[in-house]
């Protein structure tokens, strides 16, 4: 209920009772607390055009004012304003029709797609708005009473693990060598593009892999393993609460994929096109009216992200049982998904019960305007960027207060770069794009996380000194 436009219409009531019936109450909330919670503004306005004297008019509007149930004082101040104080016990009923408004009456089961990082490598700034976004839809809908399934579905297989393996075992399997994943991939990769022989013995491993191999499994777990630690890192420092129960990666869905591809040629929806197996669906025609191909299989065995995707739906609509299935990704992914949720209707791998959603977010930006990178151009990792917030939030609480214990300048610190890092983002519109900008997300004032946490600890100071739970 909007209690502004409540007053509104009890006061235009009051106004026509005393013959300003054309005039507008102009209800506002209050300027300043002393003054209460709401003002009515409109009563001079209405004096002048009756040619009455503001207070006068005021007193009788008072007089026919009914805020029975809603205000405990309706004051006039100065030449005209009328204060109205609400009651407790209004407030407190609103709060409980609002809360009631949102309750779902039917809770259903809701499968959330989101952070979903490529395993290979670092998770890197393109991977904070899905995590953050999709994380606050989760509990969201949690507190809602809904049951949610989170599905972290991480990149674990693929062409690159054979690298990342051959480069592994040139280091004597030593995992510590992963520390920095990211260094570790881009020697990975310089060693695959310079040296034939490497290439190949790394081509040898996808193939073994493939063919599941015992001891090239087991490394390529090992090494899934360490990299899942590193995000796991991330989650715990953001407060995000993925854990391992919650990662179906890529790989998961490996046995199924060759029965999608069978299932599909079944139902007579596979084209070979250059060898490639392909899905064309109608409602992808462009203008000049070539089909855009769904490539399941690629020439010469292989599948594709949107096998596994196609995979997935079928799990998420048909095992779990979902009623909805939201994926955070990146808009970039967009065509992606109409496809792949497309052709599982087609193929009967969704339901038409099951809702497939894919909910995208823009690109997180520079003060550049361009995609958010390092001074050198490189990508940027997640933890570097945490560190910074972190730091940032530190100066910042060490410049205001100088007195604190360092420990404490620290936990403060945290709370604040990480909050200020995750409230930038989730107070921007989901779908455009953002510009990145430290100075305005750290700022003490305006729309920003220290803002709020300043006002949530003021708040509970107060609930602490008047001795309320
Ligand atoms: N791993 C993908 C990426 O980094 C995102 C996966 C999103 N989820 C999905 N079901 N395709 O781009």
């Amino acid at each position: 209920m909007n209690i502004r436009a409540l007053l509104e219409a009890r006061f235009a009531d009051a106004f026509a009772a005393v013959g300003a019936g054309d005039a507008r109450p102009l209800v506002a909330t209050a300027a300043r607390p002393e003054f209460g919670d709401y003002q009515a503004n409109g009563v001079m306005a209405a004096a002048k055009t009756l040619g009455r004297k503001p207070r006068d008019l005021a007193n009788e509007v008072v007089g026919s004012l009914d805020l029975g149930g809603i205000a405990t004082s309706v004051d006039i101040a100065g030449p005209g304003f009328i204060n109205v104080r609400l009651e407790p016990s209004f407030i407190a009923t609103q709060i409980g029709a609002d809360r009631a408004l949102v309750t779902p009456a039917v809770p259903q089961t809701i499968v959330i797609d989101y952070s979903a990082p490529n395993l290979a490598k670092e998770m890197h700034v393109g991977h904070l708005r899905s995590t953050i976004i999709g994380d606050a839809m989760a509990r969201v809908l949690e507190a809602l009473g809904h049951r949610v399934i989170r599905q972290n579905h991480v990149g674990d297989w693929g062409t690159q693990f054979g690298m990342l393996l051959a480069h592994l075992e040139e280091l004597g399997n030593d995992t510590t060598a992963l520390e920095d994943l990211e260094v570790f991939y881009q020697a990975s990769k310089r060693r695959f593009d310079e040296d034939p022989a490497f290439a190949d013995v790394a081509r040898s491993r996808v193939v073994a892999l493939q063919s599941g191999d015992e001891v090239v499994l087991e490394r390529w777990r090992e090494f899934v393993r360490v990299s899942q630690a590193h995000c796991q890192a991330i989650y715990d420092r953001l407060g995000v609460g993925l854990t391992a129960k919650d990662t179906m990666g890529e790989s998961a869905y490996n046995d199924d994929l060759p029965k999608i591809v069978a299932m599909l040629q079944q139902q007579g929806l596979i084209t070979e096109s250059d060898g490639a197996k392909c899905v064309f669906l109608p409602e992808f025609a462009a203008k000049d009216g070539e089909v855009l191909p769904i490539i399941v299989e690629k020439t010469g065995g292989g599948f594709l992200y949107a096998t596994t995707d196609l995979a997935a739906v079928r799990y998420r609509c048909h095992v779990i049982g979902a009623a909805r299935v939201l994926y955070f990704v990146d808009v970039r992914q967009s065509l992606h998904f109409r496809q792949v949720f497309a052709l599982a209707r087609r193929a009967g791998l969704a339901s038409d019960q099951c809702s497939l959603e894919h909910h995208p977010f823009g690109t997180m930006l520079g003060k550049d305007g361009r995609p958010f990178r390092t001074r050198d151009g490189g990508v940027v990792k997640l933890s570097a960027l945490l560190d910074e917030a972190e730091q940032r939030a530190f100066a910042l609480v060490s410049d205001k207060s100088p007195n604190l214990a360092e420990t404490e300048r620290r936990a403060i610190a945290r709370a604040v770069g990480i909050g200020a890092v995750k409230y930038a983002d989730l107070s921007k519109n989901r779908t455009s794009d953002y510009v990145f900008d430290w100075d305005s997300m750290l700022a003490f004032d305006g729309n920003t996380a220290p803002y709020l946490q300043y006002a949530v600890t003021r708040i509970l100071s107060l609930f602490r000194r008047g001795d309320v739970a």
